[in-house]
């Protein structure tokens, strides 16, 4: 595996990538990789002759009183683990290379950033769209993974890569979990004990709203309240939201009739934590 962290080394390997007519996958991460991140590796590495792996802790998508400081930075284990699984090429730029000082130019997806996540996190999208942006330039990816664990994410990046004509197919990928349910996250590392066990809230709610709508229920704002119901009865969590949107438009939906995302963000102790399910509309009717 080669570990380049210039930008201009970076094109130069990629571009010798496109010169030999390999299919080549990307994955960006910001680190602290973990099962979920993995499973994106692997099945770039299924689907593409050459893989690329960008580890770059974003400060553009963390707001002021956000955890960049203290995100975690596991470098070397992360290096290790991506040796192992044969990535080709590991990206680790320093943020004055992704960020010169006197930068003014950034990519904002209008109306999809500012719902979900990027209504309680103002500026997180214009964060991700431009680092993404920037990172498929760098690489000029055949194919990019992402996890659909951030759909919100997927939406936006999705909605970017249209508008702005860039030649990658996004593949989204599904969420890996901890045997209990628990969504896997670099965030779960905060975690006390106590609150591993309150995380599970998350899953259960969604659980309870897969049950109600297997049981027949389409009602959008039922289906809501069963899960806000399942979050309340947890101690030490607070609600962020719990949405049932129109996955690509991140639009609320008023019944589960057609696709729909059951979203939820939960703040558990001081960690924000996010999870989601798709329903599809194969479920049976009432
Ligand atoms: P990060 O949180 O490190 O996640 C990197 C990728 O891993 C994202 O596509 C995310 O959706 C995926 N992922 C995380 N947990 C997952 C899980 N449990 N199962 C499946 N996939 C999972 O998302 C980001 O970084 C950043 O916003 C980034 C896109 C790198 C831009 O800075």
């Amino acid at each position: 595996m080669k570990d380049i962290s210039t930008i201009v080394e970076m094109k130069a390997a990629c571009w010798q990538v496109q010169l030999n007519a390999k299919v080549l996958g990307f994955v960006p991460t910001m680190g602290a990789l973990h099962e979920g991140h993995l499973s994106l590796v692997r099945a770039s590495k299924s689907r593409c002759d050459v893989t690329v792996v960008s580890i770059f802790v974003n400060p553009l998508q963390f707001g002021p009183s956000e955890d960049l400081a203290k995100y975690p930075r596991t470098l070397d284990r992360d290096a290790r683990l991506l040796e192992e699984l044969g990535v080709d090429l590991l990206f680790v730029p320093g943020v004055e290379e992704m960020y010169p000082r006197d930068a003014k130019t950034f990519v904002q997806v209008e109306e999809l950033s500012n719902k979900l996540d990027g209504a309680s996190r103002p500026g997180h999208f214009r964060g991700v769209a431009t680092v993404v942006a920037k990172l498929f330039e760098i690489v000029r990816p055949d194919y990019a993974f992402f996890g659909q664990k951030d759909a919100a994410q997927v939406a936006v990046l999705r909605k970017m890569v249209s508008d702005l004509n860039f030649d990658v197919e996004l593949v989204v990928c599904p969420i890996v979990r901890e045997r209990d349910g628990l969504a896997m996250s670099s965030r779960n590392a905060y975690l006390t004990p106590e609150q591993r066990q309150q995380a599970l809230v998350l899953h259960r709610s969604l659980m309870r709203v897969q049950a109600a709508v297997d049981a027949g229920e389409r009602d959008a704002a039922t289906l809501i309240a069963i899960g806000k119901q399942a979050i309340a009865e947890e101690p030490g969590t607070r609600l962020d939201y719990f949405a049932i949107v129109d996955p690509d438009t991140l639009d609320p939906l008023p019944d589960v009739s057609r696709a729909a995302l059951v979203a939820v963000a939960v703040y558990v102790g001081a960690t924000r934590l996010i999870d989601n399910i798709a329903l599809t509309t194969t479920q049976r009717s009432p």
